[in-house]
């Protein structure tokens, strides 16, 4: 598989800020997680290998070391419960058992019907409106066991 062009124009001018080219990795495993499908494939892996002139092993010890890279496909939805301090005081453990509730999903998996995948996350900076989830990309915060049945229940 090669990399698309606009992802190689990216990483192009992303490694031309940085002394050595690897250094770019991380933010180049993002692009491709947010262009690619959601996850890293292990044929992204390779792909980007190449561009990074790396062995793709060492990019998979880097995919894989950080719980922000898929190493699988995620579900159509992608709900990201934060469970650092401020959500967890605030109520996050029972709003994470009412995602799973909703969404039919495990923690770290994916709904039998492809739907939902639920994970967690580490703080998203939106500690004073905690407790929240991001679904796709957008922030819901002050969850309730009500607005997350109404947000997730929506979808499915
Ligand atoms: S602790 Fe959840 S957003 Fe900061």
């Amino acid at each position: 598989m090669a990399l698309p062009e606009k992802l190689v124009t990216e990483f192009d001018e992303l490694c031309s800020h940085y002394p050595e080219r690897r250094s770019g990795l991380i933010m180049a495993l993002h692009r491709c997680q947010e262009e690619l499908g959601g996850w890293i494939s292990p044929e992204t892996m390779e792909a980007v290998a190449g561009y990074f002139e790396m062995e793709p092993v060492e990019v998979y010890g880097v995919a894989s070391f950080y719980p922000m890279f898929r190493m699988t496909p995620p579900g159509e939805h992608v709900v990201s419960v934060c469970h650092n301090i401020a959500c967890e005081l605030r109520g996050a453990p029972d709003i994470l058992k009412k995602v799973c509730e909703v969404t039919g999903a495990s923690v770290h998996g994916t709904s039998s019907d492809g739907k939902f995948t639920v994970e967690t996350v580490e703080c998203q900076g939106a500690c004073t409106t905690a407790p929240m989830f991001d679904l796709d990309g957008v922030y819901h915060e002050e969850l309730t066991l009500e607005s997350v049945e109404k947000i997730l229940g929506g979808l499915s």
